[in-house]
């Protein structure tokens, strides 16, 4: 038998990365790969990289820059780079850094075999295509390996919205659903190896419309056909668009057991002339309505979000608006962010808020979030809640798992183990996570 290549895979930004870097160990597993914790003796190093926060282009190229030694060590290590950033970059990758072999956009990746096979015959290897076919469909499943409770299904990519400040349309292309038998296949044996909670992932996951046997399913529909997959107990989705919660999705929060009662929902600005100037084709209050309703859908759905401070000609009246809306929502998470320019995208050649502005703002929105968010969760405290066990803790008998609502809940001596989902009474709240007892059951 050969001896296994041994790959190191670092991921940077979303779930979505995260999804595509297990499929891209799967698809090297065919080529002999397994993953190795670090990079100091792989054979192939990837950089699966993400575009979104500031200067990722540059950080990518200081970490590449820190492999030099190794390579020096070991000619006959592979070095690629993945992701947004390769995508946007292409090329210029090799240009500027000669050291790397294989440059793949993530519409690309089941092509990574052929291009290892490249770089293992000593050329350079480069694919930033957006090819018609299903990636994922392509892309190698592992024989059946137990995996932990919760995962990820990319069920959507890619968005059409263009959002003045986003770079998603540009690196990951236009919005294309997976068709629904291809998710539900892979769903269930996700449920067949141990998989109790699936997140379905996508940029704009909402606009989720695959094909199914009658016609092109909504993402509701496709809730529905999952609701029926026997073991899963658990479903999510991130991330939402305001301007596609269609009525059935509302509908399915107030009426489907298995979805859980979580939302993410960014709204990015209250202020109506920053939201135009954003392209985001919804106002402030047209958010707020939708919360309404999706609230009575279902009254005790946990809300979470995302803002951008400092956006070109944000006065202190439109931050002050966005302040305005965080109490009337109530976030039980929400992420917060500077604008930074990403080249290519309109906003980033319009005169711009001055850094010091941003900053102070930045933390004052900061500290609103950070105190709503403790109240939420402190007002958890004597409640029941399900949780699902994902591990052990840091203490003797501890467990740690998520409840519905996707707090950190850690129970002592829970009867249970990893994988299951068990009623639990809220105890104390502390930084960042919840205490819990388990409820004798009888
Ligand atoms: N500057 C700051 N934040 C950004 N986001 C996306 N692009 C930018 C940018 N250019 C934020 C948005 C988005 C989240 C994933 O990242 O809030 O919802
Ligand atoms: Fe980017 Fe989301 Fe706007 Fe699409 S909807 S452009 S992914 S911020």
């Amino acid at each position: 038998m050969s001896v296994p290549k041994k790959l190191f895979i670092k991921t940077y930004g979303c779930q979505m990365n995260v999804y595509d870097s297990e499929r891209m160990a799967e698809a090297l597993g065919g080529k002999g790969y397994v993953e190795t914790p670090t990079p100091d003796d792989a054979d192939m190093i990837l950089l699966n990289t993400c575009h979104i926060r500031e200067k990722a282009a540059e950080k990518v190229y200081s970490e590449l820059g820190r492999f030099k030694r190794l390579k020096a060590e070991n000619p006959d290590l592979k070095i690629g780079v993945a992701g947004c950033v390769a995508q946007a970059e292409g090329q210029e990758i090799m240009r500027r850094q000669p050291l790397v072999d294989l440059v793949v956009g993530p519409q690309s990746y089941h092509r990574l075999p052929e291009m290892e096979e490249k770089t293992r015959a000593g050329e350079k290897a480069l694919d930033t295509d957006f090819p018609e076919e299903d990636k994922f469909e392509k892309l190698r499943t592992r024989p059946k390996a137990a995996r932990g409770p919760t995962a990820f299904l990319t069920v959507q990519e890619g968005c059409d919205k263009f959002c003045a400040f986003c770079v998603v349309p540009y690196t990951r292309g236009a919005e294309v659903s997976r068709p629904a038998d291809r998710i539900l296949t892979e769903a269930r044996d996700l449920v067949e190896r141990g998989v109790r909670e699936i997140t379905l992932l996508g940029q704009n996951v909402n606009a989720y419309h695959g094909a199914g046997s009658g016609g092109d399913l909504t993402l509701a529909q496709l809730i529905w056909e999952l609701d029926k997959v026997d073991g899963l107990e658990r479903i999510r989705f991130t991330t939402s668009h305001p301007n596609d919660m269609s009525d059935d999705l509302i509908e399915a929060h107030g009426t489907c057991s298995k979805l859980m009662p979580y939302l993410h929902l960014p709204v990015q600005s209250g202020s109506d002339k920053i939201l135009k100037r954003m392209n985001r084709s919804h106002t402030a209050d047209s958010y707020l309505r939708l919360i309404e309703r999706i609230r009575a859908a279902r009254p005790d759905i946990l809300l979470s979000g995302d803002f951008i401070v400092g956006f070109p000609e944000e006065t202190d009246e439109d931050f002050q608006a966005t302040m305005d809306l965080v109490p009337e929502v109530g976030y039980g998470y929400a992420y917060s962010f500077k604008y930074s320019t990403r080249p290519g995208t309109p906003a980033a050649e319009r005169p711009q808020v001055d850094e010091d502005v941003k900053t102070d703002r930045l933390h004052r929105l900061q500290a609103l979030i950070t105190k709503q968010q403790r109240a939420i969760q402190d007002a958890m405290v004597g409640r029941t809640v399900n949780v699902l066990f994902e591990k052990s803790g840091r203490l003797q008998g501890q467990m740690v798992g998520k409840s519905e609502y996707l707090h950190s809940v850690h129970v002592l001596n829970p009867k249970a183990g990893v994988g299951d989902i068990r009623p639990v009474r809220i105890v104390d709240s502390v930084t960042n996570s919840l205490a819990g007892e388990a409820i004798a059951q009888g």
